[in-house]
């Protein structure tokens, strides 16, 4: 299948750009790089264009005979949405508009959509299942359901076939440690304890340490890049026009901040330093996913979402690139000629 994969620069984009690559299909990134890396992209799979071009992402469908689009493009930091939701609403609303009526001029009728856990409630029973209350609580959860409700609009009256993928905390990196988490201003808690083993920071700042959790500290649940493009892929391949599917992508379980700072410490061999400050605003507790819809729907067999492996693949990326795709030799050969 020949898929575009728009945002497929990014960090999950490019994870699941390359996982297709590997498993038989087609795919090429539209990515504006404003997050993306340019090395993430296997060569010759990457035009750079904006979401917000309509006419370009029209002509890019047109030219490349896309059968499928993987919408992962978006702004996705929950602080940054509180403080500017002009560009949350932009970019994900907006931007996926424009991504919906270029598939309806190109006749391209299926879409899987990067959705997330935060487009559901903090008061709901944890595990979360897909039914459970859709009640963001930050701009960038109601600028994602926005999308998905959008989506499913559209494809009732064009007759598209969707998926909505509500990811829980992406993370970890290619098992061989080529590829991984860079961001610019990182917030995401595996790459910045890495930034503190690599002294880039001075120590990990908790947030919280009085949450009614097992040690006090938040819950997540953490799922490998790789495990989210076996997911993607089994979605693909089984959508059909007129299908609308809703799924939780997430290993089951959760670990606290402190046990996944436990789990990096035994991958270095040292303590890492930390410090214990106050929550982070729009932070629930516990997110956990239930993720059997798709587990009995599509055999979703998640490999690697266990923290371990998780943690040692992140280890083996920071390790290899402290710097990111700027430590990696055709990223320095690029930007030198
Ligand atoms: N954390 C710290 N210190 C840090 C960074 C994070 O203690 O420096 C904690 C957070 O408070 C949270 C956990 O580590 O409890 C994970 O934080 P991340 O920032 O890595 O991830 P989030 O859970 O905040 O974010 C994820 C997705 C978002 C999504 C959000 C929904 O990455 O896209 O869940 O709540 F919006």
């Amino acid at each position: 299948m020949n898929i575009l994969c728009t945002g497929g620069a990014g960090y999950v984009g490019s994870a699941c750009l390359r996982w297709l690559l590997r498993h038989g299909h087609e795919a090429i990134a539209y990515d504006d790089l404003s997050a993306g890396n340019a090395e993430a992209v296997p060569d010759g799979r990457l035009i750079v264009g904006d979401i917000l071009n309509g006419g370009q992402l029209t002509d890019v469908m047109a030219q490349h005979h896309v059968d499928a689009v993987m919408h992962f493009a978006a702004v996705a930091s929950v602080p940054e949405s509180i403080s500017d939701p002009d560009l949350y609403y932009r970019v994900n609303v907006l931007g996926t508009k424009n991504v919906l009526d270029a598939m309806r001029r190109t006749g391209v009728n299926r879409i899987v959509f990067s959705s997330t856990a935060a487009t559901y409630g903090f008061d709901n029973p944890m595990p979360l299942t897909e039914d459970a209350d859709q009640l963001p609580e930050t701009p960038y959860g109601t600028t994602k359901l926005a999308a998905e409700r959008m989506i499913a609009d559209y494809a009732r009256a064009y007759d598209f076939g969707y998926a909505w993928l509500r990811y829980f905390n992406a993370s970890g990196a290619d098992l061989d440690g080529q590829f991984g988490e860079d961001r610019d201003h990182e917030t995401h808690l595996i790459p910045i304890i890495f930034q503190v083993v690599n002294a880039h920071r001075e120590k990990l700042m908790i947030y919280g340490g009085t949450f009614d959790t097992r040690d006090g500290t938040c819950v997540r649940d953490y799922v490998h890049t790789d495990d989210l493009g076996q997911a993607h892929q089994r979605v693909i391949e089984a959508l059909k026009p007129g299908d609308g599917r809703a799924y939780n992508l997430g290993s089951g379980t959760g670990a606290t901040v402190m046990e996944v700072l436990r789990a990096a410490e035994n991958v270095v061999g040292h303590p890492i330093a930390h410090e214990i400050v106050d929550p982070r605003p729009g932070d629930p507790a516990v997110l956990i996913a239930g993720s059997d819809r798709i587990r009995s729907d599509l055999g979703w067999d998640p490999q690697h979402s266990d923290v371990e492996t998780i943690v040692a693949s992140a280890w083996r990326w920071h390790q290899q690139c402290p710097d990111g795709y700027a430590s990696k030799p055709e990223a320095a050969a690029g930007k030198s000629g």
